[in-house]
């Protein structure tokens, strides 16, 4: 059984804990979509781990880590990454397997995202500034440079050319050589050749000889190109379908689609969030989720917009990815509030609605609608058990989950691997189950 984990909200929703949980059940976890742009931590035994591209499944011997052709790689951003790996004491070695069709983010993407962003001056999108939105521009108007290219010397060095001469026409302040961006290019290409593959067939035979495959979600649905709140989104589809496009296998294979939440909303970057709260006042809501939430963006260190959950929002993925449950993360973050609230619907022109729209301007004029609920003060955190939470808790979940129509699979209590309630299995019985159960964390 293979089953997907995706962002529910706008990203940082606690997806790595999520994947890096239940990897072991599966042979092989799969990157579908983003580039290093991700942030994904993960706290084993209080040990932090960040990862930006390599897929969670690193941190567990034995399995398979896949980056799919939906997938864009700054090589030095992987090599960096691969390095702190080794460096950490992992067996990274031949567990590693790139797309050769996977897109390559070049040293002109991140010249270009920076000069986009400029020029939008107050509508700017607050991007991570790693060039992902320029190199997936290339790659939609066919002159982006994929891993399967870099052997291909004689056509690269044209294309590279073409595109350094594009950006040099561009970005006047600076000159960027395209001899120096082709010699990084060369011997890139000679370390990362070990590990390219063609993922589909890869991924096909593993399935066939009864493999299972963990797909790993970056961003959020709300982040999405074409579902989120656009322009201020991500340039890919973060939303399910992509998991098969971006990895190279028919959708039938998605068996399972796991959505992760917050307890509450974060966002990182502009664009509209209608349950935002105010964050720099101490004792309110909003600082109270922004520091004990330790909201700060991984990649940029940024700090995130934080707000109550939305569950009409929630809505909205639900139907876009066809989550089959939901993991609502960070339920400790609300210990101690005395009262929560969950927005369940908004006024808009003075109209009730109780699913998010689109549109970024409608979103802006959205006045959520809030259901109230008291809080608790005792602590939620580590807690392993559903009948250890409070019984403000339970209620709290029990009504979240009635409003958005789906159901809650799990509850993460704490960053640590161990921090989880499973309430519903959705992995239980895949056909390599038993023998990954040995598995331990490294
Ligand atoms: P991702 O991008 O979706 O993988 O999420 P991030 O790693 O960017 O942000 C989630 C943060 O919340 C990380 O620092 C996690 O260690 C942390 N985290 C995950 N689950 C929990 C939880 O249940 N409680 C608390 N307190 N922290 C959590
Ligand atoms: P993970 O996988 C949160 C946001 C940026 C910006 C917008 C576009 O850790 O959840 P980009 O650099 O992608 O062109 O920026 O998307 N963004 C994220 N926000 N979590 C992420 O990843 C994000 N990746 C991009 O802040 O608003
Ligand atoms: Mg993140």
């Amino acid at each position: 059984m293979n089953l997907a984990i995706l962002g529910a909200q706008w990203g940082d929703e606690g997806k790595g804990k999520i994947v890096d949980l239940i990897t072991p059940r599966f042979s092989i976890v799969a990157r579908y979509q983003g580039g290093h742009n991700a942030g994904h931590t993960v706290y084993v035994g209080g040990r932090k781990f960040v990862l930006r591209l390599i897929p969670y499944g690193i941190l567990h011997p034995g399995i398979t880590c896949v980056i799919g052709n939906g997938v864009v790689i700054d090589t030095a951003a992987l090599f960096a990454e691969i390095d702190e790996l080794i460096g950490a004491g992992i067996d990274v070695g031949k567990r590693i397997v790139v797309s050769d069709k996977a897109h390559v983010i070049l040293p002109y993407h991140r010249d270009l995202d920076l000069l986009a962003e400029a020029r939008r001056g107050e509508r700017k999108i607050g991007t991570t500034s790693r060039g992902i939105g320029p190199a997936y521009e290339d790659k939609i108007a066919r002159r982006g440079i994929r891993v399967g290219d870099l052997a291909d010397h004689a056509g690269l060095e044209q294309e590279v050319r073409d595109n350094v001469n594009a950006r040099n026409r561009l970005v006047q302040d600076t000159t960027m050589d395209a001899k120096a961006v082709l010699d990084q290019l060369r011997q890139h290409a000679e370390r990362l050749k070990p590990w390219v593959r063609d993922v589909s067939l890869m991924l096909a035979q593993a399935m066939r000889d009864g493999q299972s495959v963990l797909f790993e979600g970056a961003q959020g649905t709300l982040l999405d190109i074409d579902h989120g709140t656009y322009p201020y989104v991500t340039s890919s589809n973060c939303v399910a379908g992509n998991a098969a496009a971006g990895a190279g296998v028919g959708p039938d294979l998605l068996h399972y689609i796991l959505g992760i939440t917050k307890a509450y909303t974060t966002r990182v970057g502009s664009g509209p969030f209608p349950t935002e709260l105010p964050m720099n006042v101490p004792g309110t809501v909003g600082h109270h989720l922004s520091t004990v939430g330790q909201e700060r963006g991984t990649v940029t260190g940024r700090p995130r917009r934080c707000g109550w959950l939305d569950a009409a929002a929630l809505k909205r993925s639900i139907i876009i990815n066809g989550l089959s449950g939901l993991c609502i993360t960070k339920l400790d973050v609300l210990d101690g509030l005395p009262e929560i609230k969950v927005c369940v619907g908004y006024e808009l022109a003075g109209r009730r609605i109780d699913i998010l729209p689109l549109d970024a301007d409608e979103i802006a004029a959205c006045v959520p609608v809030y259901e109230t609920f008291a809080g608790w003060n005792e602590s939620t955190f580590g807690v392993t058990r559903w009948d250890g939470l409070p019984p403000n808790a339970r209620r709290y979940l029990e009504r979240v989950q009635a409003h958005i129509g789906a159901p809650i699979d799990m509850v993460s209590t704490g960053p640590d691997r161990d921090h989880t309630i499973l309430l519903r299995h959705p992995y239980q019985g895949g056909p390599d189950a038993a023998t990954r159960k040995e598995r331990t964390a490294c």
